[in-house]
């Protein structure tokens, strides 16, 4: 025995919402062909002052607040995202001096794509084994307008901002969470270049290839993480997988043999936030009360890289 429980979660979405019908507006699209194929309605984009870093603090100040910690309780801060205000600092680091964590906090954000919250979670759950203050703040966030070439309408449109945080404890008396990361070295279906490629950092997809990865990645890592953390699916309370494609859900949902009304997500109107999406689909579950203390939630993400990452993420009870 020894690990995490998820004590609280914040989010935050920007304020400007773009619907399909707005899209048709400027390019050749229709919210028909999109909800069909993807599940998605509308996405948030952030406008003027809005950041990375600001939907960041929003979402992290929610969850220490709901949770009732203070700042100088913190041990470890990461964030998993590819979208970042800077490459460094870490926004990490910037929440260090805005949230006032102490200056031995461990700081740093993470890049595993879609799967980056689940391999934080991980992450956090292993450095808090070793640090002295045994909280910490986990954040999923992506600023991922700022990587979509409009131009492309196969890939912009499935895209979306936004930030998801968990604060959680470790005890010696709590269960792992029983992660499960996985990793295929691939850097053709799924793409964003870097600083030191030619190309303009956007984002590059094969679909197909990626739909196909997905439905197997997604049930394969859910059912490995129910055998490590020794339960059945069944015995599961919740299921909050990346929104990244209704289909993708709907297929794995067939595969797996587990009640749809577990694994109800908010694509519709997020669409895909990438490493943010599990943790804002948690804090909307947890607001809503369809996440309660003492649930088993099973998260898995899957995406660039390519990896996959799976948890069984347990509510402490207050
Ligand atoms: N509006 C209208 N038509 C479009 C659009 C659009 N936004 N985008 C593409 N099309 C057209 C194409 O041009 C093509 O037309 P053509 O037949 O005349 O050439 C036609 O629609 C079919 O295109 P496909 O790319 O074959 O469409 P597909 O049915 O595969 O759907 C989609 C594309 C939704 C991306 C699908 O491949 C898919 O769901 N892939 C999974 C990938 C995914 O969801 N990634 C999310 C990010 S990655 C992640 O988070 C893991």
């Amino acid at each position: 025995m020894s690990g995490i429980k998820l004590l609280a979660t914040g989010s935050a979405l920007p304020q400007h919402v773009i619907t399909n019908h707005d899209l048709e507006q400027i390019m050749d699209t229709s919210d028909q062909w999109i909800s069909s194929r993807t599940g998605i309605r509308a996405r948030h984009h952030c406008r003027g002052e809005e950041s990375h870093t600001g939907l960041c603090l929003e979402a992290a100040k929610k969850a220490l607040e709901r949770g009732g910690i203070r700042p100088h309780q913190i041990g470890v801060c990461l964030v998993a995202t590819l979208t970042p205000d800077h490459l460094t600092p870490a926004t990490a680091c910037v929440l260090q001096r805005e949230l006032g964590l102490e200056e031995d906090t461990v700081c740093f954000d993470l890049n595993a794509a879609c799967s980056g919250f689940v391999y934080a979670l991980h992450t956090a759950e292993c450095l808090l084994a070793a640090a002295e203050r045994k909280y910490a703040l986990v954040l999923g966030a992506e600023v991922l307008s700022r990587v979509i070439d409009m131009a492309d309408r196969s890939t912009c449109v499935l895209f979306g901002d936004g930030a998801g945080a968990a604060l959680v404890q470790w005890r010696e008396d709590y269960p792992s969470i029983h992660a499960v990361l996985g990793c295929r070295g691939d850097d053709r279906v799924l793409v964003v270049p870097g600083v030191n490629k030619r190309e303009p950092s956007v984002v590059h997809m094969e679909g197909q290839d990626v739909f196909r990865f997905a439905v197997e990645a997604l049930p394969r890592c859910a059912r490995q993480v129910a055998q490590k953390a020794g339960i059945t699916l069944e015995e599961v309370d919740r299921f909050v997988f990346h929104q990244a494609n209704q289909r993708i859900i709907n297929f794995a949902v067939k595969k797996l043999g587990v009640d749809p009304a577990k694994c109800t997500g908010n694509i519709e109107h997020t669409a895909n936030t990438s490493a943010a999406s599990v943790p804002i689909l948690l804090d909307e579950l947890v607001e809503k009360g369809e996440v309660k203390p003492g649930d088993k939630v099973l998260c898995v993400g899957f995406g660039g890289g390519l990896t996959w990452a799976g948890a069984l993420l347990e509510v402490a009870r207050s």
